[in-house]
């Protein structure tokens, strides 16, 4: 039995590995080729075994193969050709045109004779590993892609994150800066609004005044003129009396007094002067009226909360306001004697009545034009109910449109034009009644028939 007849004998049972197993002598004669070898390179265990390796695959005789198979010819240690690089040296197609990746251990093997040793080549087809770790490379390549990308954007929110505390921090101390400005502002509007309505008031005032004053003054000439006239027939008279005390003739005297009586006409005049004089002290009484109600308008120098007649306080305003309302608007009030006193700021009270009086009047003219073809009506009703004092200002105004209601207590909210309304009457109002005096307002309206605002005070404030 030759080498060959004892290498099929003794490895025979290797043809069934998924292993490919090929023995060479070292003249590089093939002494074994298993099934595996067959299927893979396409050379046929016929055609292979008893030949010269080198013949089939001619890389083998390159030196850096070559040598290390010899090394393993005089027993060196095993050598392991890198499965890349292997698929030339005993290279085995694939169908799609590639060549299998292989992973190539060479064993030094004892001759049969016990003289020097064979070379066994174990290949392992490792294709389907490889695309694995391949596929596994790309996938961790991806994975730490993200986490790089993970860690860039982390770093990218810390910066940010960074700056966005530095921008709140500086938005946070400009809008306290802000709210700084605006609350001196308020202040300073609580007190131009308070300044415009009494420059406001103070014309409207005068013209309230003018009125009276001009009939009285026409009276006071009337009356002027008709004492002249009594005057000289009182002095025809003392000359009528002095002459029949004189024993003088009285006759030319009397008829003198007659003449003058005639020419004075005593009739009219004692008609007439009796009604001036009337009318005199009805304007004079006007003109205190206003006088009076203009110095409990506004209390100077009180800031103080004081008890206060809230239904005396409505009257002294609706006077003081009357040639806001006087010419849209007839004025009726229903002020509940009952009331007892409230306690609040007066000057802020009056300030409120007089801002929802001027809107309702304002609300009115916008019905009733300039109030020559009839006139809208405000009312001004109180109560007491319970331990609050509740005052309701109606008027036949237009109405509040739905799409504005939530608005107009809002400071600069004006549906007026420029110049008629500052959009701060109600802002106002609501700041001196809520935060002030703890109490509320507000208001029920429909559209073409009025506006009711309702306020409602606290009796006992603190
Ligand atoms: N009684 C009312 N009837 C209809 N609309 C009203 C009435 N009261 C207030 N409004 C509406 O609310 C808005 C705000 O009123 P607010 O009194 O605050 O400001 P203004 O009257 O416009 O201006 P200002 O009072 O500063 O002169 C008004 O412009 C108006 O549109
Ligand atoms: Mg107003």
């Amino acid at each position: 039995m030759n080498e060959i007849e004892m290498a099929t004998e003794r490895f025979g049972y290797l043809d069934s590995l998924p292993l490919g197993v090929c023995i060479l002598r070292q003249d590089f004669v093939v002494l074994y080729w298993n099934d595996c070898l067959d299927e893979w390179t396409g050379i046929s265990r016929d055609n292979i075994v008893g030949a010269n390796i080198i013949s089939k695959f001619p890389r083998l005789d390159e030196p850096k193969y070559k040598s290390r198979l010899v090394n393993i010819f005089e027993g060196g240690p095993p050598t392991t050709f890198s499965s890349k690089r292997h698929k030339y040296t005993i290279p085995s197609p694939l169908p799609n045109g590639d060549f299998r990746i292989q992973e190539t251990t060479v064993i030094p093997m004892t001759a049969f004779d016990g003289a020097g040793s064979y070379a066994l080549f174990a290949i392992q087809d490792v294709t389907d590993l490889a695309r694995l770790i391949h596929d596994h490379k790309a996938i961790h390549d991806r994975a730490l892609e993200e986490i790089r990308k993970r860690e860039s954007a982390e770093e990218q929110l810390k910066t940010y994150s960074i700056s966005l505390e530095e921008m709140v921090e500086e938005r946070t101390s400009e809008l306290k800066s802000a709210l700084e400005y605006l609350q001196t502002t308020q202040l300073q509007l609580l007190q131009s609004e308070k300044m415009a309505s009494v420059g406001q008031l103070a014309a409207g005032i005068a013209h309230e005044i003018n009125t009276p004053t001009q009939y009285v003054a026409d009276n006071v000439h009337f009356l002027k003129d008709g004492f002249d006239d009594l005057d000289a027939l009182l002095k025809k008279y003392a000359n009528l009396v002095k002459a029949i005390k004189e024993g003088d003739s009285a006759h030319d005297h009397a008829r003198e007094l007659d003449k003058a009586a005639e020419e004075a006409d005593l009739v009219y005049l004692s008609e007439e002067i009796p009604k001036a004089i009337e009318q005199c002290l009805e304007g004079i009484g006007q003109v205190a009226k206003i006088v009076r109600s203009m110095k409990e308008f506004s209390p100077p120098g009180t800031i103080e909360k004081t008890a206060i007649d809230i239904n005396g306080a409505i009257e002294t305003t609706i006077t003081v306001a009357r040639n806001e309302w006087k010419y849209v608007a007839e004025m009726e009030t229903d002020l509940d004697p009952s009331l007892p006193l409230v306690l609040c700021v007066p000057g802020d009270f009056n300030q409120v009545i007089l801002n929802v009086i001027t809107n309702a009047a304002h609300a009115i003219a916008e019905v009733v034009g300039d109030g020559s073809n009839g006139k809208g009506t405000i009312k001004i009703s109180t109560r007491c109910n319970d331990s609050w004092a509740e005052i309701r200002v109606s008027d036949t105004g237009k109405g509040i449109p739905e799409d504005i209601r939530q608005r107009i207590f809002e400071p600069f909210f004006t549906t007026k034009e420029v110049g008629q309304g500052m959009g701060q009457g109600l802002a106002v109002s609501r700041s001196m009644i809520v935060n002030k005096h703890c109490g509320t307002i507000d208001f029920e309206t429909e559209m073409g028939k009025g506006t009711t605002f309702n306020i409602g005070l606290p009796i006992a404030q603190e």
